[in-house]
């Protein structure tokens, strides 16, 4: 029996964090050998957001550089850039015409970024649109990712129900796949941790920057020898990724200090993440390798999208 098709992506735009690899990273990691995996770079997305055409290229390049570091394998998987399939853009202009602008304005991220003030554009609109190609396109069948984009996979089964009703059958309903126990990771002030709210550990940091992280994340004033439970603390929270032992634990409800805790966790982050940001300086430093990587996942998932896309133009009366 063939593989059954997993496809997520995550935008480039900006350092990776902590966030993104325990809510979506890892499990394309863990995936990539039981599904027929593939991932891409989400730049269409990403120019929502960012408009300057250096930082772009940058995001771009260093994301792919993060993704082979943290194990991610092109002989395994397809791994591309989602703008070398521009039938990506062609598709969601035919889901934009089946579907209602009160569906999407009940997006959750949109209200979002709405109610914090923004100006949106159109594109930031028909971001889950494009985001349902994205998935469509491809017949994926399981979707990892975090908890605050399970919406965006609804509304994909949504549209390709609604295709497959006024065309006939041509999409599968994709399934989320969620990691609940680490659902959301929280930022060093308690929140989510994102980009957006300057609360990150990034994911290559180095030791100065997770020092820098690790004492900014608030305590209260229970000192030394005070009992607390770790499930309140955010610092456990954080901890618990890098150092699940019981003896981590069974610290804090001893009476673990607060500078103790975070020295701790300095080290447990650091020893982590420094040979991470060994070998991702390696693949950095070799372009022309990452550039050929590239090239080939667009070469695979432009054969993989080939298919669809006849069947989608036929089906829909453009083609003579
Ligand atoms: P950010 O919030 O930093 O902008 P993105 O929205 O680009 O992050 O998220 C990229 C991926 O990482 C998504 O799958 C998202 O669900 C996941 N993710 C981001 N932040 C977290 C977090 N704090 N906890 C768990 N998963 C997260
Ligand atoms: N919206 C996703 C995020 O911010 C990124 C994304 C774009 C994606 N297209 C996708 C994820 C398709 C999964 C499948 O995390």
């Amino acid at each position: 029996m063939s593989k059954k098709i997993l496809l997520s992506g995550v935008q480039p735009t900006g350092t990776l964090h902590i966030g993104n690899y325990f809510g979506a990273i890892r499990q394309f990691v863990d995936l990539q050998d039981k599904y027929d995996t593939r991932i891409f770079i989400a730049d269409f997305h990403a120019i929502t957001t960012v408009q300057d055409k250096e930082l772009l290229s940058r995001n771009i390049y260093d994301i792919v550089c993060d993704y082979l570091a943290l194990g991610l394998d092109p002989e395994k998987i397809v791994l591309f850039q989602q703008s070398k399939i521009p039938e990506v853009a062609e598709l969601t202009w035919y889901f934009n015409c089946l579907t209602t602008v009160p569906y999407l304005e009940r997006a959750h991220a949109y209200k979002d970024k709405v109610a914090n003030g923004k100006e949106p554009s159109v594109g930031l609109f028909d971001y889950p649109i494009l985001m349902a190609s994205d998935i469509l396109i491809q017949d994926a069948h399981v979707v990892p990712v975090g908890q605050d984009q399970k919406q965006h996979i609804e509304f994909a089964r949504d549209i390709a129900e609604k295709f497959n009703r006024v065309y006939g059958e041509t999409f599968r309903l994709p399934e989320p796949l969620i990691m609940d126990t680490v659902a959301i990771v929280p930022g060093t002030d308690g929140r989510k941790m994102s980009k957006s709210y300057g609360n990150t550990i990034p994911l290559f940091a180095t030791e100065e920057e997770i020092k820098k992280a690790v004492m900014s994340i608030p305590t209260d004033s229970r000192g030394k020898d005070e009992v607390k439970n770790p499930d309140d603390l955010v610092l456990y929270q954080i901890h618990k990724l890098f150092n699940d032992t019981p003896e981590i634990r069974a610290g804090y409800t001893q009476g673990l200090g607060y500078k103790d805790a975070k020295e701790m966790l300095i080290a447990d982050i650091n020893a982590w993440i420094a040979p991470l940001r060994e070998k991702r300086a390696e693949i950095a430093a070799d372009r022309n390798m990452v550039l050929g990587v590239l090239e080939y996942g667009a070469q695979q998932a432009r054969t993989i999208v080939e298919e669809k896309m006849k069947e989608v133009r036929e089906k829909i009366g453009l083609i003579l």
